[in-house]
């Protein structure tokens, strides 16, 4: 079966050899019913279902808004910090990493907050010290320890630098509407402020402002972001499962655990989809491993993981689906020269191919070895990266880990798991 839209094609051809012929057919009555679910609000976690129409409801105005402000915050910011952490930073740089990083000219953004490492911290705290700098404090519970320690330092060091007034001018904080301490500082200090909706899950959050005023910083084009969703969201509706991109992929890799494989691999063979990897694990992580279930997500990053993790992959413990995520045109002029008149490096048989058609074969050829190997293999193949197709992907990946926790009966919009390591922290840190 392949499923194409928007200019992302999904092969499940992989599978034949696994899945009994029309096992996918007869789940189909389960995904149209878990997906009406969704649309009527009446599944588990449905205070949660903001994400949903989000790309329809996001009006040209709000986004105007949001271009106004960035484009003041470009006139005197060299660098960007956006401090957050999990479903607050993830989409953000995973967006911007698969898009190439900030248009020419524009701020740099970085990242802080992400952790509580204090080495890296610091090389940011010395970076910014160096440059003209603003900060974007992101957290919808406005209570996260790793950022709200990053903001304290990095708020400090503008403080220094501009003085109290000059430094609050230069914070935009992202927060709940009411609730949290960075609700309460951003009102008493003036920050600028963008509300994240309450029925809208941190690792959803990616449309809402978490994402879209840093990247308009950026300068990505988040109107085609915004329109990729959108066009997916109408791809996603419906009730044939052979038209529907994250309907059929949920039901895929559903169907796979049931028979026992119960890691997902998402292999990319291009490093600026790493980021886009990583927010995928925390979406399907952390809206699935509940209750002793749920698929395992990983990621590997081909051809560098070939010769690390291709071993285990190819002959290792059988317990793996690998879904490839690639594209198919990346830097096109980028060619191996064919005339060198010794050749010496043996490389002449590939004189005058393009990296990006070597890479396409170098994905084919893992694919044929390692459905040989035992991994059923499902590939996403993205044409080119653009705002429209990473938005497409973003929402796909939202509407399948919903329609996929809903088939393993987890409620796919909450994260009690996440607490407990809080809870032993902050009693070792003494908290009261
Ligand atoms: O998806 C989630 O809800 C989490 O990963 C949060 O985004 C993360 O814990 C950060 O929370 P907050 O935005 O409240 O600081």
């Amino acid at each position: 079966m392949i499923i194409e839209t928007g200019g992302i094609k999904l092969d499940f051809s992989g599978l034949e050899g696994v899945l009994e012929p029309g096992a996918m057919a007869a789940l189909s009555g389960r995904v149209t019913k878990v997906a009406a679910s969704l649309e009527k609000g009446s599944c588990d976690g449905s205070e949660f279902l903001g994400w949903l129409d989000l790309p329809d409801r996001i009006t040209g105005d709000e986004i105007a808004a949001i271009e106004a402000s960035a484009a003041r915050a470009r006139e005197d910011a060299d660098s960007y910090v956006v401090v957050g952490i999990g479903g607050s930073y993830l989409g953000t740089r995973a967006v911007l990493e698969a898009l190439g990083g900030p248009a020419a000219g524009y701020p740099e953004i970085i990242f802080a907050g992400t952790g509580l490492c204090s080495a890296t911290l610091d090389r940011v705290l010395k970076r910014v010290n160096e440059e003209e700098f603003r900060v974007c404090v992101i957290s919808k519970s406005g209570t996260t320890l790793e950022p709200a320690v990053a903001f304290r330092l990095l708020r400090r060091a503008l403080e220094r630098k501009y003085g109290r007034v000059g430094a609050a001018a230069r914070i935009t904080a992202v927060t709940d509407a009411s609730r949290g301490a960075l609700r309460g500082l951003a009102e008493a200090e003036g920050f600028e402020t963008y509300v994240i909706p309450d029925d809208v899950g941190g690792r959803f959050s990616v449309l809402t402002p978490v994402g879209l005023v840093p990247l308009a910083v950026a300068g990505v084009d988040i109107r085609g972001l915004v329109a990729g969703a959108k066009a997916m969201r109408a791809a996603c509706q419906s009730d044939d499962l052979a038209a529907n991109p994250a309907h059929a992929y949920a039901a895929a890799r559903h169907l796979l655990y049931e028979k026992g494989f119960s890691t997902e691999i998402m292999s990319t063979f291009h490093g600026d989809l790493q980021m886009l990897q990583e927010w995928w694990k925390q979406l399907f992580g952390e809206s699935e491993g509940k209750g002793g279930q749920g698929i395992f997500p990983a990621s590997t990053v081909f051809t560098t993981d070939l010769h690390s993790l291709g071993q285990y992959i190819q002959d290792g413990r059988r317990n793996l689906q690998e879904t490839f995520l690639c594209v198919d045109r990346a830097v096109a002029g980028l060619t191996v020269p064919g005339d060198d008149p010794d050749n010496l490096d043996g490389l002449n048989y590939l004189g005058g191919k393009s990296l990006d058609a070597i890479n396409h074969m170098a994905f084919l050829g893992t694919k044929q070895a390692h459905l040989a190997g035992g991994v059923p293999c499902t590939s996403i193949e993205v044409e080119a990266l653009s705002a429209e197709t990473v938005g497409g992907l973003l929402y796909m990946f939202e509407k399948a880990v919903a329609v996929s926790g809903l088939l393993l009966g987890v409620n796919p919009f909450d994260q009690p798991g996440v607490e407990t390591y809080k809870k032993e922290m902050f009693r070792l840190l003494g908290k009261n």
